[in-house]
């Protein structure tokens, strides 16, 4: 069977709701992405000095950045209620219709992974997004007519881990794009210390960069490592974390230092010893490790890439000298292998 899902950044139903209390309610607590903050609090205010609903706005960019959390913060900052919903969940053009007829002047309107709609349902979202309204079509062939209706004028957040895969015409109607980048240890650290304080948990300065060291530039996955350091900690040590207390537990749990799981790892054995080091396309590498080629491309690809592990080229994916040093597997054995 093929695996959908990946442990290191995927969401679990209760994690979803530790993720809430965690998340930062308000712009003035949310910790990186500063170029980003600051177009949103200037766009906000000056929504709300003429009164105006925002523009809609697109955020791209690996999961577990934050996309979601600034959707909300951005209703909370407008006063406006958000309502949420997803490509894949949005299956009819009348699942889209019967939200948006419901929409009130200033509303947000959610839609994670906005690249996976439909394409019947995203023609409904030209007309709504440009000049808020939808088209209903009644009979058909010679007796069709189409009845215009006015929505309120609402505001479109999506999300997207898949920029590209966005129709064009889609993409123009967002006023303000931007691309979530991951995050700086230093960012990551301040992240995990707001949390540690908020599930109660003692941390001290050593402690909070190492987990950030390991936590792939995703305030997820720190949030996700605190947790299981946290237990550790409880159970193997006084409570308290430290730099050893996170080295032990996060080593217990499979992630080196450079923050990558057994899945990352697997990857680039697999490039480096089934495909001599590549390039090897990525529906080869999908095949052989079992896994859904958007998951590969999605959310373990980016940050190999970002960290130079593995380079994209026109002929598909190879492991970089960086990656051989991390398995400790000798680059001149390939070079021989291939001689002979
Ligand atoms: N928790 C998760 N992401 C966060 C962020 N960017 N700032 C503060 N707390 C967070």
């Amino acid at each position: 069977m093929i695996k959908k899902d990946y442990p290191l950044t995927e969401k679990t139903p209760e994690e979803e709701n530790e993720i809430i209390s965690l998340r930062p309610k308000r712009l003035s607590e949310y910790i990186g992405q500063d170029r980003i903050v600051e177009t949103l609090k200037i766009a906000i205010e000056a929504a709300l000095k003429r009164k105006e609903p925002l523009e809609h706005i697109l955020f791209n960019g690996p999961p577990g950045l934050g996309k979601t959390t600034l959707a909300h913060i951005i209703a909370n900052e407008m006063g406006t209620r958000i309502i949420t919903s997803s490509g894949p969940a949005l299956e009819k053009g009348g699942d889209l219709l019967g939200l948006l007829t419901h929409m009130e002047r200033g509303d947000i309107f959610f839609i994670d992974e906005i690249h996976r709609i439909p394409k019947v349902v995203e023609e409904f979202l030209y007309p709504a997004m440009e000049d808020f309204a939808v088209d209903f079509i009644f009979d058909k062939g010679v007796h069709a007519r189409t009845h215009r209706y006015r929505l309120e004028q609402f505001t479109l957040i999506g999300a997207t881990t898949r920029a590209g895969l966005l129709s064009s015409p889609l993409r123009e109607r967002f006023g303000i794009t931007r691309d979530l980048d991951f995050y700086n240890e230093k960012d990551l650290a301040k992240i995990i210390k707001r949390s540690a304080m908020i599930i109660k948990t003692q941390i001290d300065e050593g402690g909070a960069f190492e987990i950030a060291k390991r936590a792939r530039g995703t305030p997820r996955v720190a949030n996700r490592l605190l947790k299981r350091v946290r237990d550790y900690a409880q159970v193997k040590a006084d409570g308290v974390i430290t730099k050893e207390v996170a080295v032990d537990a996060l080593t217990l749990e499979g992630i080196d230092d450079f923050g990558l799981g057994d899945m990352d790892r697997k990857l680039l054995e697999t490039i480096i010893v089934n495909y001599k080091g590549g390039p090897v396309g990525i529906e080869a590498l999908s095949a052989t490790l079992q896994l859904e080629t958007d998951v590969l491309i999605e959310v373990i690809e980016p940050y190999l890439l970002k960290t130079g592990f593995i380079i994209r080229t026109s002929q598909g994916r190879k492991a970089t000298e960086k990656a051989y040093k991390h398995l400790h597997i000798n680059i001149r054995q390939k070079e021989q292998e291939t001689l002979f």
